[in-house]
């Protein structure tokens, strides 16, 4: 426990450190990555790249730092983060050695402003919200460990069949190399996918929402070619459409993720998705189908056109049942699109739209997308007076903000 004068010290301070946030993230991994290159055997290098972990990361910390007191108030956010850290095999020693680049940056880029009274109260602070985070995260991989079909790590998984389900998304199934029994996952989650790819100095890390419903003798992912315009190609899945084959083996960690499926309501659902977002809800609709028969479930996907319109035979499939209804949104619909009805509207999802065809007064809502699909869908739900309880959604990235 800390004192009452080193909380007073720490919650002080906060607005300090907030101001120089991105200089001392910007330090703080610049000293933490040149002295400790490993660690970006584990770090995802465009996240870093674009600032968006680094934001992450030190605006945790802060806002940690204001309820250093009553850190069981921020429990959610640490068992989210944790899901990831647990996923990526982020262990206890990682702990101190982020506490202490993150010092030393508060220290360089403060300079004066920190005395060592203020230095040693977030010292002390890193250490309770390090605590948090290590045990909750103990109980993770334990879970994840000793649950039936679970383990520990990364194993390894054969790709049984890879399929193409568009111009630009390409699904892999994948059993154990081991054939023992796999961990089962709730609707929603992800696994982290572990490679070592030729020519690349690091061992990249990234995860994947398993597609496919629980249950199965296999995961599935579906994976997005991330073709660079203006920035580099995506390492990653350029790498699993272009080198991996059927046959080939990835290193899975077992599922994680705290994005789920909630089947103990029978509210209407509401799943909508973007693009390669409709990964997870895919998994959410053949839940509720398979679990919750009854339920009103309404699937809405927008993608450009045909072309990269990923899975959307199982999709069809489900809603020839009464109580599912599927919208398909195109922005840039192909004159064959049109011609053989392959959309319901064309252009954006749009807040009347939602209110002229949906139940907003009682639904729960669950979306994953591109950023800006993210951002308009959350606008027009708050919009439409649906609370934060109803509303549930996935990044495909470090969490960031939906508010504009
Ligand atoms: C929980 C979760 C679930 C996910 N589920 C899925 C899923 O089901 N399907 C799926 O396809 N993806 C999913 N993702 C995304 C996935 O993890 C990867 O981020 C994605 O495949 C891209 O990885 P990559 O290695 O190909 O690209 P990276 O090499 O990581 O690059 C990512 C992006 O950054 C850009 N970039 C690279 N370098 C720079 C630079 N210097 N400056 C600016 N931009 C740069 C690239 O052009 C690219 O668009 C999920 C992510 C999370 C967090
Ligand atoms: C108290 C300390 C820590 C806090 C507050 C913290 C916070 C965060 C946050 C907010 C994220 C983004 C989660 C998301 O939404 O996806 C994250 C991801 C991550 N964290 Fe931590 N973290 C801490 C410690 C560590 C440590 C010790 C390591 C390992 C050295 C680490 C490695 C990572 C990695 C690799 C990611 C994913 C990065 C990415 O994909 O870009 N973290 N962390």
């Amino acid at each position: 426990m800390l004192n009452q004068k080193l909380v007073e010290i720490i919650k002080s301070t906060v607005p300090l450190l907030e101001k120089h946030g991105e200089a001392i993230t910007t330090r703080f991994y610049q000293q933490m990555f040149s002295n400790h290159p490993e660690l970006l055997n584990i770090f995802n290098h465009a996240n870093q790249k674009q600032g968006r972990q680094q934001r992450a990361l030190a605006n945790t910390v802060y806002a940690a730092a204001q309820y250093i007191d009553n850190l069981s108030e921020i429990l959610p956010v640490v068992k989210q983060i944790a899901h990831k850290h647990r996923s990526l095999g982020i262990k206890p020693e990682h702990y101190p050695i982020v506490g202490k680049y993150l010092l030393l940056a508060i220290k360089d880029v403060l300079g004066e402003a920190a005395s060592d009274e203020v230095i040693n109260a977030w010292a002390q602070a890193y250490n309770v919200i390090a605590d948090a985070f290590i045990s909750v995260e103990a109980d993770m991989y334990d879970q994840a460990a000793n649950q039936k079909g679970g383990w520990d790590g990364f194993r390894k998984f054969v790709v049984a069949r890879k399929v193409e389900e568009s111009e630009v998304i390409t699904s892999f199934y994948l059993i154990p190399k081991d054939q023992e029994e796999i961990a089962d996952f709730q609707a929603g989650q992800y696994i982290s996918v572990k490679l070592e790819v030729e020519g690349e100095k690091y061992t990249h890390i990234r995860q994947y929402s398993l597609s496919d419903a629980p249950g199965k003798d296999y995961y599935r992912i579906s994976v997005k070619r991330e073709a660079g315009t203006a920035n580099p190609d995506g390492i990653i899945s350029n790498y699993l459409h272009d080198c991996v084959k059927e046959g080939d083996c990835l290193k899975i960690s077992a599922p994680a993720g705290d994005f789920i499926l909630n089947t103990n309501n029978d509210k209407p659902l509401v799943l909508l998705s973007g693009g390669v977002g409709l990964t997870p809800m895919l998994s959410m609709l053949k839940t509720a189908a398979a679990v919750q028969p009854e339920r009103n479930v309404t699937f809405i996907h927008a993608a450009a056109n045909s072309k990269v319109h990923a899975l959307r035979g199982e999709v069809e499939e489900l809603a020839k049942r009464g109580n599912v209804t599927s919208y398909v949104f195109y922005d840039s619909p192909m004159d064959e699109d049109r011609i053989n009805n392959r959309f319901d509207v064309a252009g954006y999802v749009t807040r009347d739209w939602l209110q002229e065809n949906l139940d907003t007064n009682e639904a729960d809502f669950y979306f994953c997308g591109p950023v800006p699909f993210m951002k308009a869908i959350n606008r027009y739900l708050k919009d439409l007076g649906v609370e934060d309880e109803r509303i549930h959604f996935e990044f495909f990235g470090p969490k960031g903000s939906l508010e504009d």
